[in-house]
């Protein structure tokens, strides 16, 4: 594509009527990706003028190798050290014993959240700097990494997320580590009992759905709390800081890293 699309819908739906569910989308350059078996690739002539139709400037076919996917990933998540303190381990690795090491031992399955990306990182990173938070919400849990660091540093943990898949794996990786929290399938605050307030809230999740949930994260928060924010393109930065700022949050810390911001707003 020649520019980033106001829509990327469109597009997404054009691979989807030729059968193509899982698309990649990447703003440099702006471009957008999606995977068909070799079997299928009669499809390509009626999909690249389809997409040119849509204003796609170049199309183009490659061949990727075939791969175990769901255990091709597992190569790539090795032990890391991530902020001061904290240690992601995946379960199939070496046990590890530092000492003052809060260790989390992790299989995230088909949940995000390994740590290796960097919203997920400087959530962590952002996490460290709260002093002993004692009630927290994580919104968004994925495989409950950012839930369980927060367990880990003595609170009291509940967890919320979309998918079903997220919310099991997050439960699996309490008990593998040995903490208690609650997880939640649902929508931003909704699961979450009525009335009850938090002195955390952490949301690694796209910009467009953390602004809708500042308002609820300022009323769940405890005066003095916090809530830090990730997975925010840069680009979006400014609606983010506007949207939480409107309900009467303070900017206490930012980190960015490549093209992501992440952030803690104090209430
Ligand atoms: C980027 S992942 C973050 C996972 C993990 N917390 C981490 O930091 O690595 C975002 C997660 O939020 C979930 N999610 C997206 N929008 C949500 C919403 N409005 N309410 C609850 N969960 C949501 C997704 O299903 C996904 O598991």
């Amino acid at each position: 594509l020649d520019a980033i699309p106001e829509d990327w819908a469109r597009l997404v739906e054009v691979f989807a009527r030729h059968g193509i569910d899982g698309t990649e989308q990447t703003d440099r350059p702006p471009s957008l990706c999606g995977y068909l078996p070799e079997e299928a690739h009669e499809l390509v002539g009626p999909l690249g003028d389809e997409l040119r139709a849509y204003g796609a400037t170049e199309v183009a076919v490659d061949s990727v190798p075939e791969e175990d996917w769901a255990e091709g990933w597992k190569q790539f998540f090795v032990t890391r050290r991530i902020g001061r303190r904290f240690v992601l381990r995946p379960s199939w690795a070496e046990p590890w014993t530092g000492e003052g090491d809060l260790v989390i031992e992790l299989d995230p399955g088909q949940a995000f959240g390994t740590g290796d990306h960097p919203t997920t990182r400087m959530c962590l990173e952002l996490l460290e700097e709260i002093a002993a938070p004692k009630r927290v919400a994580d919104i968004g849990c994925g495989s409950g990494v950012l839930a369980i660091a927060a367990a880990r540093l003595g609170a009291e943990v509940q967890a919320v997320d979309v998918d079903p898949l997220s919310v099991e794996i997050t439960c699996q990786n309490a008990a593998r580590n040995g903490v208690y929290l609650q997880a939640f399938e649902g929508r931003g605050f909704d699961p979450l009992p009525a009335g009850r307030s938090y002195d955390l809230v952490m949301s690694n999740i796209i910009s467009a759905a953390l602004i809708s949930l500042a308002p609820e994260a300022w009323s769940r928060l405890m005066p003095g709390g916090s809530w830090i924010v990730s997975g925010v393109i840069e680009a979006n930065w400014p609606d983010v800081l506007a949207a939480a700022e409107r309900c009467g949050f303070r900017l206490a810390a930012r980190r960015e890293e490549g093209d992501w911001v992440a952030a803690t707003f104090s209430r």
